[in-house]
């Protein structure tokens, strides 16, 4: 079977910190889903430490510690290190190599337009501080990531759509250049809009460490609780039960949207048949937050107590969280290392690979 043809799949993470709902909503259940397809010959997680450097080289510690924390949420969420590769960047070189020449095939001009990057340079302040190089060519090293893989699918929130429209340029000039050698690969974005981007509990566009918003695949029970039931907007016209509700920017029926299965009426709040009928009902007035809020509380507790209970088994035993992370990344060197020889090959500075180019020099130096 070609390359062309095996289904392979590669996606990844900066590890900057513990995984929250947003992660899960967005990707974790979605690679456990396709990890169990039994569809994809080849699964593979990249933990993006290098690619977290980029803007965190100052701070190496915080990408040291938290590899630990994203390997144990994959663990947790059901990643099966039987069926899916994990894997560390930086310690696969292939990649930082294939990053080098890849390098040439973009132009700086083409690098600024990138919308991810022009947001997160804006983010971080890097217009006032200077732009770091590295941070402003991870698209390319992103490219290297998904092309060392020869990976066709690559499963990705919204967000990163340029950085996939780049990689295929990349490969496209690559295989123009030196011939049909990468792979071309394809986004895999979630279908549900609130999957694609869930908001933090307090409404504001993203859950992130610094706003407090956020609900970790780690919190406790507790913490959820008063997460949802402290933080979390509903409709501020909705005083008394009997009034109108809204459902626009109400994050309860927000997040309702990204996790509710009908499943969960029979369970929790069986006086409804499904999720258009509770908010028909919210809309008419007749429904309190409360109870609104308690049902979220429990279809998350749901989701989240047996990840809770995979994590506590896994942190007891960080000696074989190890071992995994040393298996995939080794098995992932091997794979990233032939893709660099094909790639070295294509580009004919392969010199070593054999005595090839002896004979071609002393011809040249007859000549
Ligand atoms: N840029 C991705 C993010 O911030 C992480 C990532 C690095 C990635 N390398 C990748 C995703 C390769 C998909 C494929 O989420």
């Amino acid at each position: 079977m070609s390359k062309e043809e095996k289904k392979i799949i590669l996606t990844g993470d900066r590890p900057t910190g513990r995984l929250h709902l947003g992660h899960y909503v967005g990707s974790l259940e979605r690679r456990v889903e396709l990890q169990n397809s039994g569809e994809y010959d080849e699964i593979n997680i990249l933990i993006a430490d290098d690619q977290a450097l980029t803007d965190n080289a100052d701070n190496p510690r915080k990408i040291r510690d938290n590899i630990i924390n994203v390997v144990l949420d994959y663990l947790s969420v059901g990643l099966d290190p039987e069926k899916t590769t994990i894997c560390v960047q930086s310690a696969l070189p292939a990649l930082h190599a294939l990053t080098f020449y890849y390098m040439n095939l973009v132009t700086t001009a083409r690098l600024t337009r990138n919308p991810t990057v022009k947001a997160e340079i804006q983010l971080r302040g890097f217009e006032d501080e200077g732009l770091p190089v590295g941070f402003f060519a991870y698209p390319v090293s992103q490219a290297a990531d998904i092309t060392a893989f020869n990976a066709n699918v690559v499963p990705v929130g919204e967000d990163q759509l340029p950085m996939l429209e780049q990689t295929r340029e990349i490969v496209e000039k690559f295989n123009r250049i030196y011939g049909e050698t990468l792979v071309l690969p394809k986004a895999m974005i979630p279908e549900n809009e609130m999957q694609r981007r869930l908001p933090g509990v307090d409404g504001k566009a993203k859950m992130s460490k610094s706003l407090g918003n956020c609900i970790y695949l780690s919190d406790t029970s507790a913490s959820v609780k008063k997460q949802i039931n402290g933080r979390m907007y509903t409709d501020p016209q909705h005083l008394r039960i009997e009034d109108p509700g809204h459902l626009e920017g109400n994050m309860v029926f927000t997040y309702l949207d990204a996790f509710c299965k009908d499943e969960y009426f029979a369970e929790f709040l069986p006086q409804y048949a499904c999720l258009d009928e509770m908010k028909e009902h919210y809309t008419r007035g007749g429904l309190g937050d409360g109870t609104c809020k308690k049902f979220l509380i429990s279809i998350l507790e749901e989701i989240l107590s047996p990840i809770r209970a995979e994590r506590q088994k896994w942190e007891a035993d960080i000696d074989s969280v190890y071992d995994i992370l040393l298996a995939g990344t080794e098995k992932a060197r091997e794979t990233t290392n032939r893709t660099l020889a094909r790639v070295e090959q294509a580009m004919r500075i392969d010199y070593f690979a054999n005595r090839e180019i002896v004979k071609e020099w002393e011809e040249l130096l007859k000549k």
